[in-house]
C-alpha cells in the first residue's frame, strides 16, 4: 500500500463540502452564531456572506459587520467571513460552494425561504439546506435586537459580547 492512497481516501477527499451562509448580519446575533456552529460541524467548511448592498438601510456598515463576525468565529478553524454583491449563487459557485444554509425559526420564516430556495435552484445547481437553531434562539432576530438596543433595553446573552459593545455605542455613544 505504500505510496498508494487508499481509495477510501480519494473518496473522502473528493466529498469535501463547502457551505455558504449568507445574511444581512445587521448586527449578527447568537442565533447566527449557533447556526455557524450547527454549520461547521456539519461541512467540511463554511463561508459566512455578508451582503454589501441589501435593500433595507443598516445600521452598520459592512467593514463594522465583517469585523464583528470576524471575531465571533474567529474560534472556529474551518469558517471564513466574507462579503459579496449580486446573485448569491453566483458568490457560492465562485468559492466553490455546493449547498446554501439558511436558518428558519418559525413557519413564519418558512414562505419567504422556501420562494428564495426554488429561485436558488432555478438558477443553479446549489442545494439549499435548512436548519433549525436553538430553542433558545427561536424568537431571535437582528430587527429585535436593534429596537432593545436603541430603547435603552439590555441585549446581553442574546448577541457576542463586541455587538453588544457596539450597539451600546451607536445608541448612546462611545464612552457609555
Ligand atoms: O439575512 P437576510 O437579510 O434574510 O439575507 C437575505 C439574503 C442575503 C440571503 C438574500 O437577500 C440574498 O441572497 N441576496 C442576494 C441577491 C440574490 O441572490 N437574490 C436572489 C435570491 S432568490
Amino acid at each position: 500500500m505504500q505510496g498508494k492512497v487508499h481509495p477510501v481516501a480519494v473518496f473522502h477527499e473528493s466529498m469535501k463540502t463547502r457551505a455558504v451562509y449568507p445574511g444581512t448580519f445587521d448586527p449578527v446575533t447568537n442565533g447566527h452564531i449557533d447556526l455557524i456552529e450547527r454549520s461547521a460541524k456539519l461541512f467540511d467548511s463554511v463561508v459566512v456572506a455578508i451582503l454589501k448592498n441589501s435593500e433595507k438601510v443598516p445600521l452598520f456598515s459592512i467593514e463594522e459587520r465583517v469585523e464583528m463576525l470576524e471575531v465571533a468565529v474567529r474560534r472556529l478553524k474551518n469558517v471564513s467571513v466574507t462579503t459579496f454583491d449580486g446573485l448569491l449563487v453566483d458568490l457560492a459557485e465562485r468559492c466553490g460552494a455546493s449547498v446554501i444554509v439558511r436558518g428558519i425559526r418559525a413557519v413564519s420564516d418558512y414562505e419567504y425561504e422556501l420562494q428564495m430556495a426554488l429561485m436558488n435552484r432555478r438558477l443553479s445547481k446549489v442545494e439549499t439546506v435548512f436548519m433549525l437553531p436553538a430553542e433558545a434562539y427561536s424568537y431571535l432576530s437582528s430587527r429585535l435586537v436593534k429596537e432593545i438596543s436603541l430603547l435603552g433595553g439590555s441585549v446581553r446573552g442574546l448577541v457576542p459580547p463586541l455587538v453588544e459593545k457596539r450597539l451600546r455605542s451607536k445608541y448612546t455613544g462611545p464612552k457609555a
